[in-house]
């Protein structure tokens, strides 16, 4: 339940990343809705070293500071998921979308251990974000309080900096970007600055995952990924867990300089918003899954699928996860996954990635039907009755 009432909670349990707003956070909470603040970072691959935030939330004033490494959780229930639902926002993988409903239910959890009254995030009021996190604790905890102190301040950003320095909360240097940026294992999210400027290319430092692909290596790399039921389990022959393979397929895609996106994006407040994102191992990922789930099942299968993939990625982008449609879909797709089973072969090149070999025991593609060589068994005098029926109504229009 979204707080209106401006007195002080108990306890309250913020969603911590150490950045300015959420340190800014904690002393805007105690100053004005919050007798105690535990913070809770949540490890999701970002790889920031989070010792040193643990601390940080101290000195600035919570009475604890937690951290829950959910990197595996993240991979296993909700990755995987979303790659089962080829789920793409536009072009957008939904790294950010997916951790959303994640830290949500680790915030939820925490504040009933913990009995606090409230849960809190940084969320400003005009991002999908907020929706995220304040439609899932709605789901998992309806009468839990929510805090957006972002959302209450109304502080731009050099408020937020002055706000700092007055109260002795440490700014670090790589906060001093111009950007926002949001990080984990599926990608990474960057907006704002000269970002907002729609026609204005984004510079070479709003990367970080990716190279230029004018940097990239000159010759082509070939990979294999192999799946076993929908989840990659194979980088180039080697089995690896989903962690590993994620971390390691974002540093080889990455260094050929894929994944780089630049989007227009139709935010679930109602504007559209400019946003570049980086998710070298998701597009491949994606790529490849998609391909060999064309491979192993049917027609039908495929153009209906393709229709629930689309509502199944709204359905992350939009923050309603824990709609019961979820996992509705999610059990469809487990069962089509049961075919998904092989191995493709990618080329990564100076920016772009292209499937160039498929195979699988599950394959449905039959050379004798498919060639226009020797062999062909398909029968071509059958497609003109065929034809003849199938387009019958649309001559009496
Ligand atoms: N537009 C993306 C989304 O709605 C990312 C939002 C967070 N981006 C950021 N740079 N902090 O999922």
């Amino acid at each position: 339940m979204i707080s209106t009432n401006k007195s002080k909670y108990k306890k309250v349990i913020l969603a911590y990343s150490g950045g300015l707003d959420t340190s800014v956070a904690i002393h805007w909470l105690l100053e004005n809705r919050a007798q105690k603040v535990i913070a809770l970072a949540i490890d999701l691959g970002q790889g920031d070293e989070l010792g040193p935030i643990q601390k940080k939330a101290l000195k600035i004033g919570a009475s604890e500071s937690l951290v829950i490494d959910a990197k595996k959780e993240f991979v296993n229930e909700y990755i995987w998921p979303a790659l089962f639902a080829n789920a793409i926002y536009g072009d957008y993988p939904l790294a950010t979308a997916l951790a959303r409903p994640l830290i949500a239910k680790l915030l939820v959890q925490t504040a009933k251990t913990k009995k606090a009254d409230a849960i809190a995030h940084g969320c400003t009021g005009k991002g999908n974000d907020q929706v995220r996190f304040d439609v899932s604790t709605m789901a998992l905890a309806p009468h839990l309080k929510i805090i957006a102190p972002a959302r209450e301040w109304k502080m731009t950003r050099e408020k937020s900096i002055e706000y700092a320095k007055k109260h002795n909360i440490p700014i670090s240097i790589k906060k001093k970007s111009p950007y926002s940026v949001d990080l984990n294992l599926w990608g990474r999210s960057v907006e704002c600055g000269i970002l907002e400027d729609a026609w204005k290319e984004p510079p070479e430092d709003a990367y970080a995952l990716t190279k230029n692909q004018k940097l990239a290596p000159a010759k082509p790399a070939y990979i294999t990924i192999g799946f076993k039921n929908g989840v990659p389990i194979t980088l180039n022959g080697k089995k690896l867990d989903g962690l590993k393979l994620i971390q390691r397929l974002n540093q080889i895609a990455g260094n050929h300089g894929i994944g780089r996106i630049d989007q227009i994006e139709n935010r679930v407040v109602g504007i559209k918003s400019r946003e570049v994102y980086e998710s070298p191992a998701a597009v491949v990922l994606l790529k490849a899954h998609k391909d060999l789930e064309s491979l192993t099942n049917t027609r039908e299968t495929i153009i209906f699928k393709s229709f629930l993939d689309q509502k199944y990625a709204q359905l992350i982008y939009d923050g309603r996860w824990f709609n019961p449609l979820r996992k509705a879909i999610d059990e469809f797709n487990k069962y089509v996954q049961k075919r998904v089973t092989g191995i493709i072969r990618l080329k990564l090149f100076k920016g772009s990635v292209t499937i160039v070999g498929r195979k699988s025991s599950f394959s449905l593609y039959k050379h004798k039907l498919a060639t226009y060589g020797k062999g062909d068994l398909f029968d071509q005098s059958a497609a003109e009755g065929f034809i003849k029926i199938f387009g019958l109504d649309l001559k009496s229009i």
